[in-house]
């Protein structure tokens, strides 16, 4: 048989920031039915651990560790557990990452605002990367995978300026990370959904104003569900995108390729 049909992440050893809930967490059960075995980091570490345990007890393998990914130690850590408790890193899955409610335009975000957000989304990706890329070298290579948006590509007139630039970040070192490791094995690729169903659009959610403000961008009329971006994150993760590097993989209801949506 040419295609073989085996689950798409046996053997693999994958590490997945933020995945105490939301996106992550569904991420995190999808890649541990696939075979892989999966170290759930989260600034929650109880969550974290639920999450873990839930997983072992639908028969897959996963462990938890508790940290920042913004602390350079808390990062060094989950790498280490990760190649302690497993063996080895082959997928480094950076979803963690923030959306402060004062987020908003220039004139009125705060400082300290700013500065949080850019410490868990784009300081957390590069730590991440720092301290995983050499586990990932050390065990044959593999997959990283960094979550930005689709705000990376577009602006949006409902204002979060932090987030936005540093999804921005998060897109431009994805490529630059990929362009250095491309020849020792490692895929580097962006993972930008649109807006997605989890507690970190709750409050958007709790607003029947300004969901339908997004919404009405939406061609598809939706918002997506967490599983839909986990399938795209196996994608990348997985062999099947083994020529794919440097990339951003747009999961968004067709937000950015269009002018104006259907009636
Ligand atoms: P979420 O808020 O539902 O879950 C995020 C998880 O990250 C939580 O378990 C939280 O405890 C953890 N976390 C937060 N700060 C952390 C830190 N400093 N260190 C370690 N863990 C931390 O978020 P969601 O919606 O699942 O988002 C996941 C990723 O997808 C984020 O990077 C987000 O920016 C991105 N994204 C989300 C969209 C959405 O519509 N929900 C759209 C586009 C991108």
């Amino acid at each position: 048989m040419r295609f073989e049909n085996v689950a798409r992440l046996d053997g693999k050893v994958a590490l997945i920031t933020g995945a105490a809930g939301g996106m992550g967490l569904v991420a995190a059960q999808l890649f541990a039915q696939q075979g892989a075995k999966v170290m759930i980091a989260d600034f929650n570490a109880e969550g974290a651990e639920l999450a873990a345990a839930g997983i072992r007890a639908e028969g897959g393998q996963a462990a938890s560790v508790g940290g920042d990914v913004s602390r350079n130690s808390d990062v060094e850590a989950m790498v280490s557990a990760t190649v302690r408790a497993f063996g080895g890193l082959h997928v480094l899955y950076n979803n963690a990452g923030i959306m402060m409610g004062e987020d908003d335009n220039p004139v009125t975000t705060s400082e300290d605002v700013w500065d949080r957000t850019m410490e868990v989304n784009l300081k957390g990706v590069f730590l991440a990367c720092k301290h995983g890329i050499p586990a990932m070298l050390a065990s044959g290579g593999g997959s990283i995978i960094n979550v930005a948006s689709f705000v990376a590509h577009m602006g949006a007139a409902t204002p979060q300026i932090a987030y936005t630039a540093t999804k921005g970040g998060v897109l431009s070192m994805t490529r630059e990370i990929a362009a250095i490791y491309a020849r020792q094995g490692i895929r580097v690729n962006a993972l930008c959904p649109g807006p997605v169903g989890t507690p970190l659009l709750a409050e958007l959610w709790s607003d029947p104003a300004r969901k339908a403000r997004r919404v009405v961008h939406i061609p598809m009329g939706r918002w997506a569900e967490a599983e839909e971006l986990a399938r795209a994150a196996l994608f990348l993760a997985s062999n099947d995108s083994s020529f794919m590097t440097g990339q951003s993989l747009i999961v968004d209801g067709g937000i950015v390729s269009s002018y104006t949506t259907p009636e």
